[in-house]
């Protein structure tokens, strides 16, 4: 497995699979790995000839009062990892690799950003798009991967390849979960035991609430009051967020009446951890 944190190194070796006619998924991450990019990486293995991973804490992505510089890291472990999962590539540049001093171009998705974790992450959404865009670029990826871990997330970035024709198909993947329902996540790792048991409680709302919708309920103010009240049984808990939304869109809905997305966001201690349910397909094709 090739490791390096380089542009021009993976460029080359982009240019030669390329010129062989192979392949390429990328799987792009913060490192820190866990079997949620796991996962990820495995989908790309199968899918593709060539896969590789970015490993690369995005500093633009990151307000100014959140934890860019505690964000675990653990970059040997990363490599076995990938290793053992077949990548061919890891990359896994310095900041200044990535971002000229200079550097002042954005990428910035409209509309789908304005809620959820949109309203308190408010440059969040064009950091992740930005990086992304590059690594597109770098890649010259066939396929890239993502979590539906990160719903948002995707639908943003599905929203931008689509809008400026990226020559890329986005294949979403499902959230994994640990055995108490709580989703995977290298944040997961700054919970102390107490809070980490408290943390079960935005799956087992969730879980609730999907419920409601499978059992025909179309009144989204209920499915989220009763998302609300069981997360407030919980005293480690704070709400940021509970919304139901258009899947695609992206925009609050008060009727549910086609594919939506439920998704929440709670502080858990000083910690916030985000996690969703959708109704209908995550990717169009399967
Ligand atoms: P990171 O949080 O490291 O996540 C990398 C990818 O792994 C994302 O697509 C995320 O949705 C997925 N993922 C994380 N936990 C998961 C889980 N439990 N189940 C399934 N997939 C999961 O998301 C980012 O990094 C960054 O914003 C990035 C896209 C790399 C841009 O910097």
């Amino acid at each position: 497995m090739i490791r390096t944190g380089e542009i021009a190194e993976v460029k080359k070796y982009v240019r030669e699979w390329k010129r062989q006619g192979l392949t390429i998924g990328l799987v792009p991450t913060m490192g820190y790995l866990h079997e949620g990019h796991a996962s990820l990486i495995r989908r790309a293995r199968e899918d593709n000839d060539r896969v590789i991973v970015s490993d690369f804490v995005n500093p633009i992505q990151f307000g100014p009062k959140e934890d860019l510089a505690v964000y675990p890291r653990d970059f040997d472990a990363d490599c076995r990892l990938c290793e053992s999962l077949g990548a061919d590539l890891v990359f896994h540049p310095e900041p200044e690799e990535m971002y000229a001093p200079n550097a002042c171009t954005h990428v910035k998705v409209d509309s789908l950003t304005e809620h959820l974790c949109g309203v308190t992450r408010p440059f969040h959404f064009q950091g992740v798009c930005t990086v992304v865009t590059k690594l597109f670029h770098i890649s010259e990826a066939d396929r890239a991967y993502f979590g539906q871990k990160d719903a948002q997330q995707l639908a943003v970035i599905r929203r931008m390849v689509r809008d400026l024709n990226f020559p890329i198909e986005i294949i979403g993947c499902p959230i994994i979960r640990e055995e108490d329902g709580l989703a995977k996540s290298s944040r997961n790792t700054y919970l102390n035991a107490e809070e980490r048991k408290a943390a079960t409680i935005l799956y087992k709302a969730l879980k609730k609430g999907h419920e409601m919708i499978d059992a025909g309920e179309t009144d989204a103010a209920k499915v989220k009051d009763t998302i609300r009240s069981i997360i407030g049984t919980e005293p480690r808990a704070t709400i940021d967020y509970v919304e139901i939304v258009d899947r695609d869109e992206l925009q609050p809905i008060e009727t549910i009446d086609r594919p939506v997305l439920a998704a929440v966001a709670v502080y858990i201690g000083k910690d916030r951890l985000i996690d969703n349910f959708i109704t209908g397909s995550l990717n169009e094709k399967e």
